[in-house]
């Protein structure tokens, strides 16, 4: 002991200050900066760890010289998007293409599942002429549109590579139907939800060339004059303001840099997607992978990805915003670069590993995300030893679609540790695209099912919850204004949906000769009336939907007494949380009694389980001006994980 420190000591003096110790662990990794290029700061800024410059998206090269994607900006201030709102030059496309689609020409292969099944409709022109083809003369390197569209551009259906070919000479690649020129390639009757029918225009014709390329010119319907849309980070009638908040995870950027088209562009010396970074670790043999990992401390390392394998891009350019209930690994990881008591720069001491893949971005709620997953794992094992020593089982990834990660392949599925809202394990599902039969969609000791979020507008705001859980103490519990029993409002849909529980319970109050006047069942949406019915009600019903379900989190922000029915699904936290103390849990099997068996809860039953939700509520919100606990309740779920890990229980 005495000889390491007096040797730690006379390196320090003599100036060795790039040594370093993990507590008692011996010193075998030292900080050391690898050095960028010199220009790099201009526009990107230098990772310090991997020597790499990190650059703003469309940008590669040692000093972000490289304008990767200058075919789909208008301009040089353009930001650029792989987006569908405007039909773009084809050869943007190609670029998107080959941006997101690693795994050949198998569209559902696509790490942006925009670029999947949907892309194969996107309409897209190139500089030329209907009657001669496209142009040899002028460089297609711009989407910028052209002053005489109709006399300057040839219209295309899809792109080469989507019929396995190299060029456009392909009769297929034509676009058939000429009235779907400049119209939105979204502008598809079928897309009912997202029908996007509005025309390009050449920028000059919107004011302020909508700030040089900031924006998109369109014309929308009913309309008299064409307006701009501004692209991701920028705001305003001409798109001239920038807006700082489009850096999802670090609208401050740590203090440490500015945020632009959300992307941090940090001072020299910080780095990362919140320039949360500014120390790097080596291992002083070089080649040598370290272990100084502690038991004492668990200690997270998140990984540094460049844009084009993780970016939270625009997933449809001018809807900026996601669904609010899928972003509580967003909020998840704002607070994860805060933190940095859990937070570790250096890798080697690390029990867990964050792969921030930005799934949703990618995939969003339906859409099968693993082939983003896939693709930034192939990086990271490429450029760091760790995924290889564990076999990715000390690794997590965030998967918050509705499915999450039923639809894995197997690989994934054994390998690495899954942050998810929903905890399906039933065997042998037979719903489509799953082709894990052995077990269900999680292993209950490896991964982690978390809540997710709630909306951030509205009624619905947990705002109000600690102030009704204050006085549900100061009350032991009683409240006499629920005085219905439960109530159910929301889609029913098929058997599969749900696992049949919505229709059930449909089935059962019809089928009653006078429905109880203290249940309300509603069949679809209920507007405000839904969270009167959330704070009157004893029981509020929680099952699932398409995949996991928001209501058992609507029920315990408003201390209603959620009945989870939810066959083969394992909670949130279950395996530390005590449902029983705060929740009903019933089988479909239980549906027909259900009404009776609820109604056999007394008075003091009830209090009890709502005093229960008082110990637990705060599990269930994420944000901590809510006085949410999401957050840690999380951390704590990883390090059981990890526990889990060096208990065997998982391989
Ligand atoms: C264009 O692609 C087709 C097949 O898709 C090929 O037969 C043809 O030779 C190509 N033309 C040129 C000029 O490369
Ligand atoms: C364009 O600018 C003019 C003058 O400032 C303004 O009156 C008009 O409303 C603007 N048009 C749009 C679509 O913003
Ligand atoms: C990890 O394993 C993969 C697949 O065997 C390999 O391609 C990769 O180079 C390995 N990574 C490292 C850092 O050795
Ligand atoms: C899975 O289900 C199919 C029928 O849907 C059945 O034939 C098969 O035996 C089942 N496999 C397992 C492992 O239960
Ligand atoms: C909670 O949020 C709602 C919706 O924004 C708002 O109307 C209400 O005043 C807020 N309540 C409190 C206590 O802040
Ligand atoms: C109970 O209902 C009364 C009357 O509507 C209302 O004033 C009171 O705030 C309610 N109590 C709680 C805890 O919601
Ligand atoms: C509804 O009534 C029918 C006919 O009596 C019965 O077969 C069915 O099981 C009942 N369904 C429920 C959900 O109670």
């Amino acid at each position: 002991m005495l000889a390491r420190d007096a040797l730690v000591a006379l390196l320090l003096l003599t100036g060795f200050q790039t040594l370093y110790a993990v507590e008692n662990l011996p010193v075998r990794v030292v900080k050391e900066r690898k050095p960028c290029s010199g220009g790099c700061g201009r526009r990107g800024h230098c990772n310090y760890e991997e020597g790499r410059c990190e650059c703003p998206w469309g940008y590669i090269g040692p000093s972000c010289e490289v304008d990767r994607m200058a075919v789909c900006r208008q301009t040089p201030d353009d930001p650029g998007s792989c987006g569908f709102i405007m039909p773009k030059n084809c050869e943007c496309y190609r670029e998107c293409f080959r941006l997101y689609c690693r795994y050949g020409t198998d569209t559902n292969k696509c790490a942006n599942q925009m670029w999947g099944a949907d892309a194969f409709d996107a309409s897209c022109w190139l500089y030329g002429s209907e009657d001669r083809g496209p142009a040899t003369d002028r460089p297609q390197d711009s989407s910028l549109y052209p002053k005489n569209p109709e006399q300057e551009t040839v219209w295309f259906g899809r792109i080469p590579e989507m019929i396995g070919g190299t060029n456009y000479s392909g009769e297929e690649l034509k676009l058939e139907d000429p009235g779907r020129r400049y119209k939105s390639p979204w502008d598809r009757p079928w897309l009912v939800w997202h029908r996007a029918d509005n025309i390009a225009k050449p920028l000059s014709m919107c004011n302020n060339t909508c700030a040089n390329g900031r924006g998109f010119c369109i014309q929308r319907p009913g309309s008299l004059e064409p307006e701009c849309s501004c692209h991701f980070g920028f705001k305003g009638p001409d798109c001239s303001e920038e807006d700082p908040t489009t850096c999802w995870f670090s609208p401050t950027c740590s203090g440490r840099g500015q945020c632009r088209s959300g992307f941090c562009h940090c001072h020299d010396g910080s780095w990362g997607w919140g320039c949360h970074r500014s120390v790097a670790y080596h291992p002083a043999t070089p080649g040598a992978v370290p272990d100084v990992r502690s038991k004492a401390r668990l200690k997270i390392y998140i990984y540094e990805l460049p844009w084009e394998i993780a970016f939270p891009f625009e997933v449809q350019e001018e809807i900026h915003s996601r669904d609010n209930i899928y972003t509580g690994y967003e909020q998840f990881m704002r607070y994860f670069l805060m933190d940095d008591s859990v937070r570790t720069e250096n890798p080697y001491e690390a029990n867990l590993f964050y792969v921030p893949a930005l799934a949703y971005f990618y995939a969003e709620n339906v859409r099968n995300s693993q082939w983003q997953i896939k693709a930034v794992i192939d990086h990271i094992r490429q450029q760091w030893p760790f995924y290889n020593r564990s076999g990715g089982r000390d690794h997590f990834v965030f998967m918050p679609g509705d499915r999450a990660s039923c639809h894995s392949d197997r690989w994934l599925q054994d390998e690495i540790i899954k942050v998810v809202h929903f905890g399906m394990q039933k065997k042998n599902l037979t719903w489509l695209g799953i082709e894990n039969k052995d077990y269900g969609c999680i292993q209950t000791k490896r991964d982690l099912v978390v809540p997710s979020r709630s909306v951030n507008t509205g009624p619905l705001l947990p705002n109000t919850t600690t102030s009704y859980y204050q006085w549900l103490v100061a009350n032991r519990g009683y409240d006499g204004n629920r005085t219905l029993l439960f109530f159910f409002a929301g889609g029913i849909a098929d058997g599969e949906y749900s696992g049949g529980v919505r229709l059930a319970i449909k089935l059962l109050l019809q089928n009653l000769t006078s429905p109880p006047p203290d249940v309300k069942f509603f069949e679809g949406s209920i507007g405000d009336r839904y969270h009167d019915l959330l704070q009157t009600c004893k029981f509020c019903i929680a099952p699932y939907g398409h995949g996991w379900g928001i209501r058992l989190v609507h029920a315990v922000h408003f201390g209603c007494i959620p009945v989870i029915i939810q066959d083969n699904v394992y909670q949130p936290f279950e395996d530390f949380l005590p449902y029983e103390e705060f929740s009903v849990r019933m089988r479909l099997a239980d549906v027909p009694h259900m009404v009776e068996l609820l109604r056999t809860y007394t008075e003091d039953q009830l209090a009890k389980l709502r005093l229960g939700l008082v110990k637990y509520y705060r599990a269930f919100i994420w944000e901590r001006e809510f006085d949410g606990l999401a957050y840690e309740w999380t951390l704590a779920g990883l390090q059981r994980r990890a526990y889990h890990l060096d208990g065997e229980y998982f391989h």
